[in-house]
């Protein structure tokens, strides 16, 4: 079942994290590093452990590069909220990085948890030397200026565009923004078998643009409490979404066949797949 499978691979996960970064010396960067990197629904390091079982691919090896996408997903939301981005001060419940220490703090943080991404997909528990560098490179083209970093300024270019985007604009930008991650998480079992990623990257398109647009959605009609995170910030920058521009109810109905592509690009894989079926279908059901 996929809520049980979440809890106990955020867990993993989390004491990945407790492990790894209690031994940096404690100072005021690692210190908000570690906060950076607490709570989170680990959505990303989840598909990264369940393509990795659906792959046969022992778990003391997935965890690592399970953990580097966490933890490079915590850089991006660390830089996201800072005043020259986003400018939020509430994330997963608690105060933005920059909020709680200072803007300086947060930059270096942030920089620091991508440099660790690196550290954590190449070290030789992961397995060859040609895994450990096909997932950093993968990884650098997802999170660099052809996916992630290229998704982020499209968006923030979008705040002052001159007229809004078009459908075919946003989903490139969606694209980058939050599919190259989930993305290169969902093919972490097929890299590391040395399988073909095919199937697992038809079905991580399709819940990572579901998946935004349910942020999206979230932001118009989610709960703040629940969220974690302020919400309304979309319109109040103006910012082109796939509801500014679909309409809510359109947007709902282009989620959900998202989610049934999703499901039927796994259906290759048996029953094997039900979990991350079932991962799909959270993802545009959730409140947070
Ligand atoms: C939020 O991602 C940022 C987007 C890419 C939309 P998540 O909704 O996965 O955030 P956490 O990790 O659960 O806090
Ligand atoms: C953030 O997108 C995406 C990345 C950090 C790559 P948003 O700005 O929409 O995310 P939230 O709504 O602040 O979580
Ligand atoms: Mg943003
Ligand atoms: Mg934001
Ligand atoms: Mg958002």
């Amino acid at each position: 079942m996929f809520p049980e499978r979440l809890a106990q691979d955020a867990a993993s996960i989390q004491s990945h994290f407790d492990l790894v970064l209690g031994a940096f010396a404690d100072v005021d960067v690692t210190r908000a590093m570690a906060y950076a990197t607490r709570g989170g629904k680990r959505l990303r390091g989840f598909l990264a452990l369940e393509s990795a079982r659906l792959h046969d691919i022992e778990e003391d090896r997935a965890i690592w590069p399970a953990t580097a996408i966490e933890a490079l997903h915590a850089y991006s939301l660390v830089h996201d909220d800072l005043p020259c981005m986003d400018d939020d001060d509430l994330r997963r419940g608690r105060p933005t990085v920059h909020v709680e220490w200072d803007e300086g703090t947060a930059v270096l943080a942030g920089d620091a948890l991508q440099t660790l991404a690196f550290e954590l997909c190449t070290c030789s528990q992961v397995g060859s030397a040609d895994i450990r560098a096909d997932l950093a490179l993968t990884l650098a083209k997802a999170s660099g200026a052809q996916g992630m970093v290229l998704g982020q300024a499209l968006d923030i270019a979008a705040e002052t565009a001159a007229k809004p985007l078009s459908l075919d604009e946003i989903t490139r930008l969606q694209a980058g923004k939050t599919g190259a991650l989930i993305e290169w998480s969902a093919c972490v079992g097929a890299v590391m078998a040395r399988s073909d990623p095919d199937p697992l990257r038809r079905y991580a398109r399709a819940m990572g643009l579901a998946f935004q647009i349910a942020d999206d959605i979230l932001d118009i009609e989610g709960d703040a409490q629940k969220a974690g995170k302020r919400l309304q910030k979309d319109t109040e920058a103006g910012k082109a979404t796939f509801v500014s521009l679909l309409g809510l109810p359109a947007a709902k109905a282009r989620a959900r066949e998202l989610v049934d592509q999703a499901c039927a690009a796994l259906d290759g894989f048996g029953p094997k797949a039900e979990t991350l079926k079932e991962a799909a279908r959270f993802v545009i059901a959730r409140d947070s």
